[in-house]
């Protein structure tokens, strides 16, 4: 048997944090070799929200760029760009024609981004889950390896996959594959570092609240030593009255790969002054080499190009074959 297949993508919309490496990109790297990897950059969801089109392009080799500095391989991983490949906005048409409105309605992060945008959402936010459905059904994926703010955009999919076997399939001959989401316990939700029961966004307007992917030294000395701690004495994990405790140990936890027992045995009498320049540190040697590799990768523009060139064909392929499909299952005949 061939191996399980993985897809997943990041939207190109501000920097690339903590949350992002930690949630998603870092277990990436892990899977790359036990499963057949494809990753994207999913720009077309960028245009969701109000964006600048000037940057739209540079933004999107960027995280290619940051997906290859934290250890994706381009020689095993399959790395497009979702814009590339008309598949997608074809088969979130489809998808979209078989979804019930409500099912759109109901979900939180619409009902969030629709809140911050008042008067001028567009329909193109609304929809955004379908596209997202179709990004991951084409290319019909074993696993889907996300943050857990992605849990219900995954719940969504595998219901409009369902619902299309079910309007337009057989038991014996699904037209979709059903994906199961991968969601590590882990870093699946990095907090902000402004408030610990929010978790850290690109989106936030305070760029103190979160530690990008690029920030230099001295910016991130600079966010750990002004984020929002507690005056209690000694750092412990899970007490619900102190998320950003929990939330600042389980970064220092992860990143200096130490187990929960270690972290918790080191830091149980510390006081915030002693750990915040050990956690600034730890974060600072853990980027380091992410962002020598960035700087080295996008100082040479045609290396992004030709590995999103393969990515694109190979990733093509795929996807052509299951949008036939699907056209087929609901009844369109085929070009002559
Ligand atoms: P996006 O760009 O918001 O986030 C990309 C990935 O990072 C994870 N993540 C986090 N993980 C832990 N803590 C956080 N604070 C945090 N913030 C973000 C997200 O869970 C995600 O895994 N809709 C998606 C992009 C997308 C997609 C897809 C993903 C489009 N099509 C198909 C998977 C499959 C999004 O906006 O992610």
């Amino acid at each position: 048997m061939g191996k399980q297949r993985v897809l997943s993508g990041i939207q190109p919309t501000g920097d690339l944090h903590l949350g992002n490496y930690l949630g998603a990109i870092r277990n990436w790297v892990e899977m790359q070799q036990d499963y057949e990897a494809f990753l994207f950059m999913a720009d077309l969801h960028a245009i969701t929200v109000p964006h600048d089109p000037s940057t739209l392009a540079a933004s999107t080799y960027n995280v290619a760029a940051t997906y290859l500095a934290c250890g994706i391989d381009p020689a095993i991983a399959c790395i497009f760009v979702q814009s590339h490949i008309p598949a997608h906005s074809e088969l979130a048409w489809l998808l979209n024609c078989i979804t019930p409105l409500n099912w759109l309605q109901d979900m939180v992060q619409f009902k969030e981004k629709a809140i911050k945008q008042g008067e001028n959402v567009g329909a193109g936010l609304l929809n955004y889950p379908v596209l997202q459905a179709a990004d991951i059904l084409l290319y019909e994926p074993d696993k889907v390896p996300v943050g857990e703010d992605q849990k219900q955009h995954l719940e969504l999919t595998r219901d409009i996959a369902a619902r299309l076997n079910y309007q337009f399939g057989s038991d014996d001959h699904p037209v979709l594959k059903m994906p199961e989401p991968m969601i590590r316990a882990e870093g699946a939700r990095v907090m902000s570092l402004t408030d610990g029961t929010k978790k850290m966004s690109k989106s936030d307007p305070s760029d103190l609240s979160r530690i990008n992917l690029l920030d230099p030294p001295e910016e991130i000395q600079r966010k750990v030593k002004r984020c929002k701690t507690d005056s209690v004495r000694g750092l412990t994990f899970d007490d619900p009255d102190r998320p950003e405790c929990t939330n600042l140990l389980t970064l220092y936890m992860i990143l200096s790969n130490q187990t929960k027992a270690a972290v918790t045995a080191e830091c149980t009498d510390m006081g915030w002054g002693q750990f915040k320049p050990l956690l600034a540190d730890t974060v600072v040697a853990a980027l380091q080499p992410i962002q020598e590799k960035y700087h080295a990768i996008t100082s040479d523009a045609g290396y992004l190009e030709s590995v999103l060139h393969q990515g694109k064909e190979r990733a093509e392929a795929i996807a052509n074959v299951t949008l036939a499909k699907v056209k087929a299952a609901l009844g369109y005949s085929q070009p002559l």
